[in-house]
């Protein structure tokens, strides 16, 4: 057992070594069962390796979050510019049609409110319930450093050995308790632990400094979360220097659905996550696109 005051931060990053993707096209993936791989394969695109998901989960913790009043008005007319959502059982039942066919990422935990303690969850959904619903994969929130740390690890583990059972990847979120910093050891952390629990894929926050080292030290593929609503500019400069780091994608919410076109925004970030487009590029072809439609 490592000494704890022997933790120093790691150094060898292998910048120019990339991880082998020469046997499945996802980072650290290559190694699991078929249809765990084919539901990978329904959220990563397989030609670029990369993701734009759309989270419309806020509601299970905070209500009808602004922008997401009426998921069946705004949300379910979203679906077929996304590559995957991500929402509660409870929303995908009551406000999206079946027909949408688009991939689920399905919000797992639940037993919190912005009332009290959030990192005080539970496991919300059981095997059976995601099964019947064809989810491609499960999300829970780990809540490294928070009060409920322990619980909220058990939930995911509890996850990632069910769905490993029947071929359902889970997507760890790296949630942030109320008052930890969010930086690059926090989050170079909580998603390396979520990897070694056996976590399909992890989603994190951007950060300025250093999230490069965040990406190369988690060895399965990072999403990022998009966080308060910011200037359109300023999201799709975010998803650009994220993905130009090593993400994988985008698990964004509120930039999306609170954007003054939520349409426009997910193809401009399809456009920086999948062609390569800069943020200035991307949100040239969002104004473009607003003002078509403003036509
Ligand atoms: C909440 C979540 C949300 O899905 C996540 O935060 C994404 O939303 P946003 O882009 O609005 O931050 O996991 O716990």
């Amino acid at each position: 057992m490592a000494d704890l005051d022997d933790i120093k931060d790691g150094k060898d990053w292998g910048r120019d070594r990339p991880a082998d993707t020469s046997r499945f096209f996802l980072k650290g993936a290559a190694h699991h069962d078929w249809g765990m791989k084919a539901r990978l394969a329904q959220i990563f695109r397989p030609d670029t390796g990369r993701t734009v998901m759309l989270a419309f989960d806020h509601g299970y913790f905070q209500g009808p979050t602004t922008g997401l009043e009426r998921i069946d008005l705004t949300i379910a007319p979203l679906a077929a510019h996304t590559d995957v959502l991500m929402c509660t059982r409870g929303a995908l039942r009551s406000t999206i049609p079946p027909e949408v066919k688009k991939p689920v990422v399905l919000r797992c935990s639940a037993g919190n409110s912005v009332l009290t303690e959030l990192s005080n969850e539970l496991v919300g959904v059981e095997i059976d319930d995601a099964i019947r619903l064809g989810a491609a994969a499960m999300a829970a929130q780990v809540y490294i450093g928070a009060e409920y740390e322990h619980k909220s690890i058990a939930n995911v583990v509890k996850l990632i050995d069910t769905g490993t059972r029947y071929g359902i990847p889970t997507m760890a979120v790296t949630g942030v308790g109320k008052d930890m910093a969010r930086d690059a050891r926090y989050f170079g952390l909580a998603t390396r632990i979520a990897a070694e629990i056996g976590a399909q894929f992890v989603k994190s926050y951007y950060v300025d400094e250093g999230f490069e080292r965040i990406t190369l030290g988690c060895p399965v593929p990072i999403v990022i979360a998009g966080g308060k609503k910011l200037p359109e500019r300023d999201a799709l400069e975010m998803a650009y220097r994220a993905v130009d780091q090593g993400a994988a994608g985008v698990d964004m919410g509120r930039n999306v659905f609170q954007s003054t076109d939520p349409e426009a925004m997910l193809t401009a970030l399809a456009a920086v996550v999948h062609e390569g487009r800069t943020g200035a590029e991307a949100y040239t072809m969002f104004r473009d696109l607003e003002r078509r439609q403003a036509a």
